[in-house]
């Protein structure tokens, strides 16, 4: 008797499961007619790392090939992704009008990542983006001077060397790279020093380290109702979020506080040029458009994911693809030797001067962002009107994306993509343009990424500093022709292993 009334409650369970997991992956009609990824492939992708490359090619090209849309099972719903050029454009011209980004909060609310994004710009809607963006704008236009990110550069330089007895060494760099951007973000964003290449397991620096590493994990990312289930939600993720909360309030009050003290002189005051100041600063002169507290705390959360891994893992490719390729980065070295002198301390701060004559350095860094776009695959779109894209009519309601890394490697658009060559960004055409149309690593249009510029110069300063100060190459050993990435979609290397060398 018992186990005939178990047996039905199993049973029902089962089958309530199968029916939650059809309800989910049920292909809505006007998707059906696409071309699909399969399901087991992003389950394969969630369990092992990959390279941007063999994504592409095992999942992308022969639909590519075949077909210029897709569609693709991502962040609990079907999405279409497009690789064709002239369709990514006009998506990028028609966001904003017709299409727009999709809320977190709309769906999947309880799982990690909408709890640490919130409702940040990164993917508010229309008119919460114009409230924040008029508040964040004047933050972003701020022209960042060099030094701001060459002292943080500066004591990564020396604990590496600390390392290196024999003034070489074999350095785990992705580690490194990952805290002095860390750093720079604090220093920047929130005026807060994580000081993480020196203490790497500080509460608040161990904490967001954590966060970045797991909330875009590709089975989570895929199945976000796995967060529900206890003993597969990921706790701990949680409870590092609600550290970094704790920080990320604390900042905010007590700026909000020196805001608040009669007389405070006009910001920015001393010179400080923190994100967050600015952005209350900015808030403060227009009541109607103030962010609360808690909205401040979604957008900062929003820069340090759409900023602090993307810059990382653009470094530690770049580090890799110099490694790979002695001769560029030879003559990368020769024009930072020729523009700073081997005269100025081991560890100077190259000016902004100095960097703008880097042609050739930041033709490197070009390059490295086209041969690895940091986010290769652009998500969290929504049609909001009927449109057509291409031949294509899509309907409201469409979710959708589009493929940055096909664009990139598109051998219609440029010649050679497989090559990694620099060069292709020193030459100009007879109008001075050269192949930067198609060039999207920061996506284009109204919703282009806001921290280009921040972006470029932290580059910028880290790349020069590094040329100047060690030589690198791939280990002897080293078994790998290129870097993984546990990733789907934004790609973060791991295990980059570089033999290192003081230069001076
Ligand atoms: C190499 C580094 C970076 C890359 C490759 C990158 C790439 C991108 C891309 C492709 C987008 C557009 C996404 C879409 O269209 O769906 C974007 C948006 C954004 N990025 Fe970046 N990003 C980088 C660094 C940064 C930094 C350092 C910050 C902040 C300090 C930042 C802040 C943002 C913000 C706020 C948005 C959303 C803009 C909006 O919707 O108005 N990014 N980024």
């Amino acid at each position: 008797m018992v186990s005939a009334a178990l047996e039905i409650v199993v049973s029902s369970l089962v089958a309530g499961l199968v029916y939650i997991v059809y309800r989910l992956l049920r292909v809505p009609d006007n998707l059906r007619p696409f071309p699909s990824v399969p399901i087991y492939k992003l389950v394969k992708w969630a369990f092992w790392s990959t390279t941007p490359r063999a994504q592409y090619l095992e999942m992308r090209e022969p639909l590519y090939r075949a077909h210029e849309v897709y569609r693709i099972w991502n962040f609990g719903r079907w999405k279409l992704i497009f690789n064709n050029p002239d369709h990514i454009h006009q998506i990028y011209r028609l966001t904003n009008s017709a299409i727009d980004k999709v809320p977190l909060t709309s769906a999947a609310n309880y799982s990690a990542i909408t709890t640490f994004l919130g409702n940040g710009i990164i993917f508010a809607g229309l008119k919460d983006w114009h409230r924040i963006r008029k508040v964040v704008n004047p933050a972003f236009a701020h022209p960042w001077s060099t030094e701001e990110f060459g002292v943080c550069m500066q004591r990564l330089v020396q604990t590496v060397r600390r390392q290196m007895p024999d003034k070489g060494a074999l350095i785990r760099v992705d580690r490194l790279i990952k805290r002095v951007t860390l750093d720079i973000f604090g220093k920047v964003l929130i005026d807060y020093d994580f000081n993480c290449v020196e203490k790497p397991d500080s509460p608040y620096a161990a904490a967001i380290i954590k966060i970045m590493d797991e909330i875009t994990m590709p089975l989570f990312s895929a199945f976000p109702f796995l967060d529900l289930i206890p003993g597969i939600r990921r706790a701990q993720l949680y409870r590092d979020i609600a550290t970094f909360d704790e920080l990320l309030f604390s900042l905010i009050q007590t700026k909000l506080q020196q805001q608040q003290q009669p007389g405070k002189p006009p910001y920015p005051a001393k010179g400080s040029s923190d994100l967050l100041g600015m952005m209350l600063d900015a808030s403060d002169a227009k009541d109607a458009d103030r962010l609360s507290p808690k909205e401040l705390r979604d957008n900062l959360t929003n820069f340090f994911v759409a900023g602090f891994d993307t810059s990382a893992a653009s470094i530690n490719h770049w580090l890799f693809m110099l490694a790979k390729d002695p001769h560029v980065q030879a003559r990368a070295r020769l024009e930072v030797l020729e523009a700073m002198g081997d005269e100025l301390p081991w560890d100077a701060v190259p000016t902004s001067e100095q960097i703008n004559g880097l042609k050739y350095v930041n033709a490197t860094i070009m390059e490295n962002l086209r041969y690895n776009p940091p986010i290769s695959l652009t998500a969290g779109r929504m049609v909001v009107k009927d449109c057509q894209i291409g031949p294509y009519h899509v309907a409201r309601g469409t979710a959708l994306g589009m493929h940055l890394y096909a664009l990139h490697f598109d051998d219609r658009l440029w010649t050679d993509p497989l090559a990694f060559q620099p060069e292709r960004f020193l030459v100009t055409d007879a109008n001075g343009s050269n192949d930067k149309h198609n060039w999207l690593p920061f996506g284009m249009g109204a919703r282009k990424c806001l921290g280009t510029n921040f972006a470029m110069q932290e580059m910028r300063v880290i790349t020069t500093m590094m040329l100047r100060c060690f030589e690198w190459s791939l280990p002897a050993d080293a078994i790998y022709a290129d870097i993984r990435s546990p990733a789907f979609g934004t790609f973060s290397p791991t295990d980059v292993v570089l033999n290192l060398r003081a230069r001076l």
